[in-house]
């Protein structure tokens, strides 16, 4: 079997799929490896360095393309920049596919790989559950992109982060408040904590609560009636009416004192809750900063707007849309680590065995011998609608 690796193409994007570590593991157990001419190129990975790890490299897309038995990818299909054809339409009929194809919010491009008889699995369909936590492409891109939201905080506040005794005097440490304490949110009190800032966090699932005290910082706590507010997999829930507006009221308290605020909030499948209002943003010091890191999902702040950077009340709002391409080194090292576990349960004696009976192919294949075998894809295929935006996984 024939492993590919094409250069990413989205605008902006500087990871690989496959860094040569990966690859060399891979051609240890049987498998070949190509890699499309200058696909490291953003990541710093030299062609020669995929050579080393014993992968050919292909002179251009279609030759990728054309050779490979399963393509490995970061993004979804999209059309191809240069050559202006769709590059799901580039994959060889009935081969396979590993990217990150957020099939709920394309459908049409799962219908289009059925179509192909191409055998399509997500990485974003990965179960969070114990045993596929290696595989877990979400989480890996979260932790870079909490950990670059807390530097982009202090790299434009205009203060110090942590407390300094110097010969001028006494400089008195940043606070840092950040709302929603999952992977993106614990990486960021992690990192925040680090530089030395006081750190206070908040989230609906008070499940949450002993992570973030273990990090060093201080779990916010109020009774805002959020009842259970997390699902079997361990999403939030959404907030009734009520509950959000106690959050805000709770959540408005905070930020007045923060000289930094990141949020990381989001509810699978729906919109990102609204937690800081215009009035919030206003009353907060002049020179802070909010980092929004929802911004894919509508962000958490009134006033973000994604993919872009605004100064509104003398308040610095990023709400940045793909932060793990900012870090591509490790974003991509991660990436392939996770694709590496994955295929670790997908190829047996260098060939591809596709096993429904394992729960994490079952839930993570889209589409299999000409069918979207993925449920709830099916439905919104069948209906021709989408599930609303995809996430670069932060
Ligand atoms: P996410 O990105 O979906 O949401 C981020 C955080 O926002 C969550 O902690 C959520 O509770 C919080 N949130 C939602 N609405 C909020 C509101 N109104 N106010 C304040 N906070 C709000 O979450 P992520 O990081 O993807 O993690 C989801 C769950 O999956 C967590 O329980 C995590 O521990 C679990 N997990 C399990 C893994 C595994 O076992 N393989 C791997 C990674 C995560």
């Amino acid at each position: 079997m024939r492993i590919g690796v094409p250069g990413e193409t989205a605008a902006g994007e500087r990871r690989v799929a496959l860094v040569p570590e990966t690859v060399e593991k891979l051609i240890r157990q049987g498998v070949s490896v190509s890699v499309e001419r200058g696909a490291g190129t953003g990541a710093f990975i030299a062609d020669a360095a995929y050579e080393a790890a014993g992968a050919q490299i292909a002179p251009d897309t279609r030759a990728l393309y054309e050779s490979a038995d399963l393509v490995v990818r970061i993004h979804r299909p999209a059309s191809h920049p240069v050559l202006g054809v769709d590059e799901a339409d580039l994959l060889r009929e009935g081969s396979a596919l590993i990217a990150m194809l957020w099939p709920l919010q394309h459908p049409e491009l799962a219908a289009r790989l059925a179509e192909r008889k191409i055998t399509a699995f997500s990485m974003d369909a990965i179960p969070r559950i114990a045993r596929a936590q290696a595989l877990d492409v979400l989480s890996s891109m979260s932790t870079v992109a909490g950990y670059r939201a807390v530097l982009f905080a202090a790299h434009n506040l205009p203060r110090f982060f942590p407390l300094l005794m110097t010969a001028a005097g006494t400089v008195s440490p940043a606070r840092v408040f950040i709302i929603g304490a999952g992977v993106a949110g614990l990486q960021a009190i992690a990192t925040a904590r680090r530089l030395g800032a006081v750190v206070e966090a908040f989230d609906t699932r008070a499940a949450v609560k002993e992570q973030v005290q273990s990090l060093g910082a201080m779990f916010v706590e109020a009774e805002i009636g959020a009842g259970d507010a997390e699902d079997k997999s361990g999403y939030a829930t959404a907030l009734s009416e009520d509950a959000h507006r106690r959050e805000l009221e709770l959540i408005g308290g905070r930020v007045r004192e923060a000289d930094v605020v990141v949020t990381t909030a989001l509810i699978p499948g729906q919109r990102a809750p609204l937690l800081i209002t215009a009035a919030m943003v206003e009353a907060m010091k002049p020179g802070s900063v909010i980092v929004d890191l929802a911004g894919e999902f509508g962000g958490n702040c009134e006033l973000s707007v994604p993919g872009e950077t605004a100064v509104v009340h003398a308040v610095t709002i990023h709400a940045p849309l793909n932060l793990p391409a900012t870090m591509p080194v490790h974003a991509s090292q991660m990436y392939s680590r996770n694709i590496a576990a994955f295929l670790a349960l997908l190829v047996k004696d260098g060939e591809m065995v596709v096993n429904f009976e394992d729960q994490i192919i079952r839930d993570a294949c889209i589409t299999h011998e000409g069918r979207i075998v993925h449920e709830r894809t099916r439905e919104l295929a069948g209906s021709g609608t989408g599930a609303g935006r995809e996430s670069h996984g932060r």
